[in-house]
């Protein structure tokens, strides 16, 4: 297979992101080279999944030291450093990579040094997610043996990090390796990223793909039709609660009553060291309209109401494995995840 795109870039002018929202009829690249631009994409959802908008976040905070005028900017520069955090409340990994970089910069001893440093971050963060993405595939590809069918939900591949992915990271490394493995990919209501995106993906790599809906999981599994689950993430608590897209839980139930093994694939920036549990990860809550619409298209009875979180919390009771970069925590609880995440 021929190496995958990038799905984030940091070039001269500003961020190069592919628009998410146009995929998968139109391939469109995006040049943000703004702050106000790359937070409107990641509150849309033109460039999504945490590691991705980690590394969108920090080049915003690049692009909001341009734009600070000398006069006064540190106390500006973490004004809009705090706007970019929350754009989307519940993958840490933008709020740390915007922390990271804003204190980086702010070691500088001129508001021209912290232009060079906030930049310097933002390399080094996309490059350091780069490198994570290729040793979680090589860890999470161990775990999958020849010919298996393996279910993932939402979409952890190159289009949401700045490397080949997360569990689509070892779903890439098994499919290189020969391992005639074949993919199901949840669609992922309401926003489609399992149709729109994972699917894509897989066609895109000639990695056989099967699509289902989300409600499909339980037959498909009561039939013996999955071998393994692999998902990413958005906050992993310390003691193994782990936030990813909504209906992730529903999978995880699932897994557990089949006997089937359910892994977390994430990088060490996708860990917040500061909550206790999953009740402390904040859940996104998105507006009513994506439940109400499909694609634009309105789908539900006029004044109907909607539920629209974006994310779920997975207990680490139902979690067989977590993936890393540094390693597979096998022993998912505080001191299982404490020997590899300090
Ligand atoms: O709302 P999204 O599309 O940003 O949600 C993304 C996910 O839930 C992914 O599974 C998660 O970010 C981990 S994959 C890199």
């Amino acid at each position: 297979m021929n190496s995958l795109p990038r799905a984030v870039r940091i070039l001269a002018e500003g961020i190069v992101i592919i628009d998410q929202t146009k995929l998968p009829e139109r391939e469109v690249w995006l040049s943000l080279t703004t702050v106000d631009a790359v937070i409107d994409a990641i509150a849309r959802l033109a460039v999504r999944g945490a590691p991705a908008i980690g590394v969108a976040g920090a080049g915003a905070v690049w692009l909001a030291a341009l734009e600070t005028p000398d006069d006064g900017f540190e106390t500006r520069f973490r004004r809009t450093c705090e706007r970019i955090a929350d754009a989307r409340p519940t993958a840490i990994n933008l709020r740390f990579a915007v922390e990271r970089s804003r204190d980086i910069a702010l070691l500088a001893k001129s508001p021209d040094d912290a232009r060079v440093r906030a930049r310097e971050a933002a390399e080094s963060l996309l490059e350091q997610e780069s490198a994570a993405s290729r040793a979680m595939g090589r860890w999470g590809s161990s775990l999958i043996a020849h010919g298996e069918r393996v279910l993932t939900y939402c979409n952890t591949g190159w289009l949401a990090t700045t490397g080949d992915g997360t569990a689509l990271s070892a779903v890439y490394a098994a499919h290189n390796e020969g391992k005639n493995i074949e993919v199901f990919a949840c669609e992922s209501r309401p926003l489609l990223q399992g149709a729109r995106l994972t699917a894509w993906e897989m066609v895109r790599a000639e990695i056989p793909v099967t699509l289902l809906c989300d409600n499909s999981v339980g037959l498909l599994m009561a039939r013996g039709g999955v071998d393994r689950v692999l998902v990413g993430a958005d906050r992993i608590a310390r003691n193994g609660d782990t936030a990813n897209k909504i209906g992730t839980y529903m999978v995880a139930v699932l897994a557990k009553r089949h006997g089937i093994p359910f892994h977390v694939v994430a990088p060490t920036t996708t860990f917040d060291r500061r909550i206790k549990d999953g009740r402390g990860i904040p859940i996104e809550e998105r507006d009513e309209s994506e439940v109400l619409t499909l694609r634009g298209v309105p789908v539900a009875a006029p004044g109907a109401r909607a539920f629209a979180p974006a994310f779920d919390v997975t207990p680490a009771e139902l979690i067989t494995s977590i993936v890393t970069e540094r390693g597979i925590i096998k022993d998912v609880d505080e001191s299982g995840i404490s020997a590899v995440v300090p």
